[in-house]
């Protein structure tokens, strides 16, 4: 049977337009579709939009428009950000909907039926951003944390969720199934939460009086259903259960994404609604970080959003979805910046990737007319050896992809891209010309080209244009099939024809790329820092100057000399902030090859300083006894991970 694979997003509350955060959870759920697709997966992907309750009724009623005209509009906006940003969802659910509302009802009646629900009151502080009632340890000065509003106390006769009968249960599903909830942090989260705390019951209705915006309890018409317990249902409602085959074969096999800020209706409420009606556990809850912009995570509520169609309609789709899986360590934070938007393109797009395949289509057209050359036996020009690589390049691409380390898959990737880079330079097919060896040029290049076609085919889930443009300068229409083919160097034809790829991705000036007005700036490194004041005359500084330097462990990604320096060389250093360039003096005692994949210490935040006319964004860490002594590179131990802070 084929194999089967269910991602759903958030569906997302239409109180306000879609942002990055949002683009960002639905880009990776569509770039799942694709990479399971081309695995030759029937893979689903869903999204939405969550319509209920009391915070969507006050936006409509503040924009003077009734729920249902409010909803239908906003809905649309995320129905049409996602097409135009081509994200291909199989089915969009919206709560408003009919089939939706008929299986809220079912599951409630069907947990009522169970005696799972029963008639209380209840009284608590009701945060409506949140919708939920907040904890006062969730709270910080009265007010949401996240929301940072001030909370009213609100008492109520409700219906309740025996939520608390099924915390034992619970605890042990999640000891049982490591990845139930990953990364492990939120599965700790969640454990620690269920272990330290009874679980309270669940307040699942509103009266109508005061909340009249919900899919009304079918055992009690004068209330609605919170909007929480109607909202996760969308997982279920919109593959048809409980009779539809979709349902049958992708429930088995749901992952859903989430960030954390809904990781307790996700990690608690979801999984025990659906053992009190019986219905199975997903298979995985993935959850990732937030995007902040500086410090405060970006959303709707704290206004300080980038709309997603600005920054395709700037950078371009490839290029932002690109940032989005490589920037962000799945279920850690991650800084948006444009800058680092600008070094990803300028590193890893138009350098590693656009000049390999730039140069390797123009000596093709130079050396062989645009025709694919090809492989001789006699001159094999390292083909096992590249193969080698290959196939490790993938293992690690597949094998992170399966446990949604995004980032660490595309880095596999990057290598084998680096590592033919590094064979052009190593193989000299220009000398090979030269010296009429074309044997030997033949082969290097097929192998070149043979590696950029399968490539072209891996990153076609993530590089969704480039990747199509490349098939149509190769003239091939290439499918995966196995790890075994795509990397066997062997899925062109001799002799057909190449045609001009063009640039695939342009470098961008960074002086160039001006925040425009209305939309927030983010700052610049330059900006954000304080001088660090002078000592008192003693000779020391307070703990707290100290702090203000930011040293932490980065990782030399490229390494070059600086024609006309004998003393400099610049270096692409990941700093785990961003991927940066610095310029080192030590190009006298340091070969650049020496320094690929060191880790070093870098000061992440000294004004950047012009040398030779670079600019140099940090300094690495160096230390000599004597002025004229060779300085020793402060190297540190692989094990530390690369943005370790010195503290
Ligand atoms: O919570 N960084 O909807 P929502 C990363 N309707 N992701 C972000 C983000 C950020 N700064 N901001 C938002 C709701 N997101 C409920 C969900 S599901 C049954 C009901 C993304 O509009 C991320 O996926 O507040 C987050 O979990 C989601 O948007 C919250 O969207
Ligand atoms: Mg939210």
């Amino acid at each position: 049977m084929q194999n089967k694979f269910y991602v759903t997003t958030p569906i997302y509350y239409v109180n306000a337009e879609p942002h990055i955060g949002h683009a960002y959870t639905t880009i990776l759920a569509d770039f799942l579709k694709r990479f399971y697709t081309m695995k030759g997966y029937d893979a689903y992907f869903l999204t939405g939009t969550d319509e209920h309750g009391d915070k969507i009724l006050k936006a409509a009623q503040e924009n003077g428009s009734t729920p249902q005209e409010f909803t239908d509009r906003i809905s649309v906006k995320f129905r049409q950000t996602w097409k135009d940003m081509d994200l291909r969802f199989d089915d969009f659910i919206r709560t408003t909907e009919e089939r939706h509302k008929k299986v809220v009802q079912k599951v409630l009646q069907r947990v009522y039926d169970n005696g799972d629900i029963y008639f209380g009151s209840y009284g608590g502080y009701y945060c409506v951003g949140c919708e939920r009632f907040l904890t006062e340890k969730d709270m910080v000065d009265g007010k949401c944390p996240d929301h940072n509003t001030k909370l009213d106390y609100i008492e109520e006769s409700n219906y309740f969720f025996r939520m608390a009968k099924y915390q034992g249960w619970l605890i042990d599903h999640i000891e049982k199934n490591p990845e139930f909830i990953r990364p492990e942090r939120y599965r700790n989260e969640v454990l620690s939460l269920l272990k330290h705390e009874a679980l309270e019951d669940l307040c699942i209705s509103r009266p109508k009086a005061r909340s009249p915006w919900g899919i009304p309890l079918p055992f009690d018409e004068k209330y609605v259903t919170y909007v929480w317990f109607d909202a996760l249902i969308n997982y279920v409602s919109a593959i048809g259960y409980p009779d539809d085959n979709k349902f049958s074969e992708f429930w088995p096999v749901a992952h859903h994404l989430i960030a954390k800020d809904i990781v307790k209706p996700h990690g608690v409420f979801w999984p025990t609604m659906l053992k009190a009606a019986g219905i199975e556990p997903f298979l995985h809850l993935n959850v990732h970080g937030y995007w902040n912009m500086d410090d405060a995570k970006m959303s709707k509520s704290l206004g300080n959003v980038v709309r997603p169609l600005d920054l395709v309609n700037k950078f371009g789709s490839d290029q932002i979805r690109y940032f989005f899986l490589r920037e962000m360590t799945f279920g850690l934070d991650a800084k948006f910046s444009e800058d680092a938007i600008v070094n990803r393109i300028n590193y890893d797009l138009a350098n590693d990737l656009g000049n390999l395949v730039k140069r390797a289509f123009n000596m093709i057209e130079k050396y062989f007319n645009g025709e694919v050359p090809a492989f001789d036996q006699s001159a094999p020009s390292g083909r096992d050896v590249i193969r080698e690589k290959f196939r490790t390049a993938v293992k690690g691409y597949f094998s992170s992809i399966d446990h949604f380390h995004f980032s660490t898959g595309l880095e596999r990737l990057w290598e084998f891209v680096r590592f033919l880079n590094k064979y052009i330079d190593d193989t000299k097919p220009w000398q090979l010309a030269k010296d009429n060896r074309t044997v030997e040029l033949s082969s290097t290049l097929r192998n070149l080209l043979e590696s950029i076609a399968a490539l072209s085919v891996l990153l076609s889930p993530v590089l969704t244009v480039s990747s199509t443009a490349i098939a149509r300068a190769l003239g091939e229409d290439i499918s995966f099939a196995s790890e075994d083919q795509i990397t066997s160097l062997a899925l062109l034809k001799d002799g057909s024809r190449i045609s001009d790829i063009g640039i695939l991705f342009p470098r961008l000036e960074r002086e160039a790329v001006q925040p425009e007005a209305g939309k927030p700036e983010v700052k610049k490194m330059e900006q954000k820092q304080e001088a660090v004041k002078a000592d008192a005359g003693d000779g020391l500084v307070d703990i707290s100057e100290f702090g203000k330097i930011d040293i932490r462990v980065a990782q030399v990604l490229e390494a070059s000399a600086i024609e006309g320096s004998d003393k400099l060389l610049e270096l692409k250093v990941d700093s785990g902030l961003d991927t940066r360039v610095i310029i080192a003096g030590i190009a006298q005692h340091y070969a650049a090859d020496y320094l690929l994949g060191k880790k070093i210490l870098l000061v992440a935040n000294l004004k950047p300083a012009t040398l030779f006319k670079r600019k140099s964004y940090g300094m690495l860490l160096a230390a000599k006894k004597e002025k004229r002594d060779k300085p020793v590179l402060i190297e540190v131990d692989q094990s530390i991970p690369v943005g370790a802070r010195l503290s």
